[in-house]
């Protein structure tokens, strides 16, 4: 009975060490709750995963500049393995600010910008 438990967790352990060895370059989607209307209150949403080791570092940009009021998810583990996120902060869209979402993982050799497209 205690042996049908505890086999499972060995299982689980012995593959920590088979984990470290899997790097998964992360997806990265930009898009926002509502169609952007100039003016109007909007939130931008950065939906990151697929990604492995869990370490990452995603930031939203206002025209470059990393925006500070962001809220972020937790980190979510997928049953394949990777993990996800998403980060997501209020806009309201001016007509020529730029949105976009800034990603830095381990298999990434330059941070991977993803612009949020507002059509207008
Ligand atoms: C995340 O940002 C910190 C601070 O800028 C940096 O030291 C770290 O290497 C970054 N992590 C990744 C995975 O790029």
């Amino acid at each position: 009975m205690a042996r049908a438990v505890f086999l499972p967790c060995v299982a689980f352990l012995l593959c920590i060490a088979c984990l470290e060895a899997i790097q998964k370059t992360p997806n990265v989607q930009v898009y926002s709750r509502y169609p952007a209307v100039k003016g109007k209150e909007n939130t931008v949403h950065c939906y990151v995963e697929n990604f492995h080791p869990p370490k990452i570092n995603i930031t939203l940009l206002k025209d470059g500049v990393p925006m500070t009021d962001v809220k972020q998810s937790d980190l979510s583990f997928k049953p394949d393995w990777t993990f996800e996120r998403l980060v997501h902060a209020q806009v309201t869209p001016d007509g020529y600010t730029e949105y976009a979402c800034k990603v830095e993982h381990i298999t990434l050799p330059t941070p991977k910008i993803v612009k949020w497209e507002q059509d207008y």
